[in-house]
Parts: structure tokens; C-alpha cells; sequence
């Protein structure tokens, strides 16, 4: 008998192809819509396996609901939405997506650092509005790129990907991070320091941190302080890892300058945030990852791994290997 497995959303037809080769599946059948709880929970009993996105928890309940269960394949690079310890007591092996989003993130980062730096949204806003009055030598300025420092918190793939960049900008790099990240430093010439440093001298502060206890909240009004007023504070790894009430009121004294915002604590985020009042925020939904070749990539990656871990092939991208049997 095939494998049982469940798709949380309609994902490209490649990676459904290779479930179907070797798997029977069922699959939520809306691309955009993420399945309701209820209806998840229904659907996991019988199955084997399930292919997830960061839309759903992965919980005690969750595998409660689905007993058979013995791989959970994420299709994105974070898993905050999993509860780890949960799939460690049962002995469920999770996998997630890692480095075939690597680039297309660090290109995200990019644009929301020029985006918030050289007021590309608010420009767009205020033509679209009809309030393009004329040229004026102090209008619509914005911060220098080229040759500003460029501050990294979180030196992972990501991170390294971000930095890479900056030798076209020619920008100093410091960073931060748990452990020095030589081959970040070798690469690009990037010069660990520690995080309060980082904040005081960068004039980028870019955070690519997975969100743990640890990172919850780590950006909150103490941070803020610290950096220049001139600096841009960007965010494209998870909402929760900042404070964003300390943040609105932090943009709001003008102390970062602007900041540019890929994650939020409760998304979708609802178009009332404060934060999204505030003409220094440039905001987007959750695309780090979005273009089609990455999210094919993606899929097919969380597809192989699903596979391999119903098949008894060597699993890419486990999360906690030990839970498979030796090989
Ligand atoms: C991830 O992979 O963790 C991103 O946030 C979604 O692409």
C-alpha cells in the first residue's frame, strides 16, 4: 500500500506529480486559501505524511489528529509554526526548505532597503495622489545607499546572501551574530561586532534571525534608541522578533528613520496598523520568497523531502534527524 499524505494548499504541479509517484494524497484545493483548522484536522487521520505551509500550527493537536503520521515537510525555510518539541515526543520528522530561497530573499532585502531609503513608495503615493507640485532641491530626499554601512543580524544563508550584494554599494558590513560567521567575513569583508554596536553605528539594520525564545521581542524601545536617525530598520525574517508597538512609536520620534517590513506579528496584518499609517514604513506581505521559479523550488524541495521520509531514502533537509531510524 501507497503511503497516505496531505497537501495543506494547492502547490505547483510538479511537486504533486512527484507526491503522486509515490504516494496516494488528498490536497486542500485552493492555492490562496489557507484550509480551516477544522477541516485539517479531519483530514489527517489516516495519513502518513503532510506537506505544510507556515500558515498552519503543527501542534500536540494537530498530531493528535493525525496518529499514523510520521513526517511533517514544511514548505518554507522557518518552522516557528511547528511546535518541535511536540514532533520530538512522538517521533515525527520534520523537514523544512532551506537554500533554494536564499537569493530570492536577500533580492527582497534589497529592494525594502532601497524602498525605505530612497522613499520609493511614498514617492509613488504622492504622484498617484496628484501632489507632484514641482522639483525642489530638498524634495523628496532620502538617505545615501552607496557607502553607508550596512549592519546584518543573523549571518546565516540570508544574511550572507544580503551582504554578498553590498560589494556593488560598496558598503562596510558589520554584523551580528550567536557565533562569528567566518565564511561571511572572508567573503565579503564583513566585521563582527557586538549588537549594540551594530545598532549605534549601522546605517542599515537588516534582521534575518529565525524566530525563536530567544529572538521573540528582541528589537523593542532600547533597541530603537540606539540607532541613528538617519538609520533604516528592515525586517524580512518574522514579525514577532520585533516589538512593533515600540516600533511605531520609535518611527513616530524618527529614531530608526524608516524601516522596511516584509514580516508581521499577526499576519495578514490588517490595513488599520498604526504602523502602516506612518509615511517612513514601506510595507509588504510576506514575499521574501515569492517569485515562481522559488516557490516551484519550494514546493518541489518540501515534496522530495515528504518522499524520501515515506520511501526510506536519505531525507535532504531534516530538522531533527534524530528522529530517523539509523540508515
Ligand atoms: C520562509 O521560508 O521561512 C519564508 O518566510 C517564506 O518563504
Amino acid at each position: 500500500m501507497k503511503p497516505q499524505v496531505y497537501i495543506t494548499r494547492r502547490i505547483p504541479q510538479a511537486a504533486v506529480d512527484s507526491i503522486a509517484a509515490a504516494c496516494d494524497y488528498a490536497m486542500w484545493d485552493s492555492a490562496d486559501l489557507p484550509v480551516p483548522r477544522d477541516q485539517l484536522l479531519a483530514a489527517l487521520s489516516g495519513v502518513d505524511g503532510v506537506l505544510t505551509m507556515l500558515t498552519e500550527r503543527v501542534d500536540a493537536a494537530f498530531l493528535a489528529a493525525a496518529p499514523r503520521c510520521r513526517v511533517v515537510a514544511n514548505m518554507a525555510g522557518g518552522y516557528d509554526n511547528v511546535d518541535l518539541a511536540a514532533l520530538n515526543a512522538r517521533n515525527v520528522l520534520l523537514t523544512n526548505t532551506p537554500g533554494v530561497l536564499t537569493d530570492t530573499t536577500a533580492d527582497l532585502v534589497w529592494a525594502l532597503m532601497l524602498a525605505a531609503a530612497r522613499r520609493i513608495v511614498e514617492g509613488h503615493n504622492l504622484i498617484v495622489a496628484g501632489r507632484w507640485t514641482t522639483w525642489s532641491p530638498m524634495f523628496m530626499v532620502g538617505q545615501e545607499v552607496s557607502g553607508a554601512t550596512l549592519g546584518i543580524v543573523g549571518a546565516g544563508r540570508i544574511g550572507t546572501a544580503v551582504a554578498r550584494r553590498a560589494s556593488g554599494f560598496a558598503m562596510p558590513i558589520r554584523y551580528y551574530n550567536r557565533r562569528p560567521a567566518p565564511a561571511l567575513e572572508e567573503q565579503t569583508g564583513a566585521r563582527y561586532c557586538e549588537l549594540d554596536e551594530l545598532l549605534r553605528t549601522a546605517d542599515f539594520i537588516v534582521v534575518l534571525l529565525p524566530l525563536t525564545e530567544e529572538t521573540r521581542g528582541m528589537f523593542g524601545a532600547r533597541e530603537f534608541a540606539l540607532m541613528k536617525p538617519t538609520a533604516v530598520f528592515v525586517n524580512a525574517a518574522r514579525g514577532p522578533i520585533v516589538d512593533e508597538d515600540a516600533l511605531y512609536n520609535a518611527l513616530q520620534q524618527g529614531r530608526p528613520g524608516a524601516a522596511g517590513l516584509d514580516v508581521f506579528t499577526v499576519e495578514p496584518v490588517g490595513a488599520e496598523h498604526p504602523l502602516l499609517s506612518l509615511p517612513n514604513v514601506t510595507a509588504v506581505p510576506h514575499i521574501g520568497s515569492a517569485t515562481v521559479a522559488t516557490r516551484i523550488r519550494m514546493a518541489t524541495t518540501a515534496a522530495t523531502n515528504l518522499v524520501a521520509a515515506l520511501t526510506g531514502r536519505p531525507v535532504p533537509n531534516p530538522v531533527n534527524p534524530a528522529v530517523l531510524p539509523p540508515t
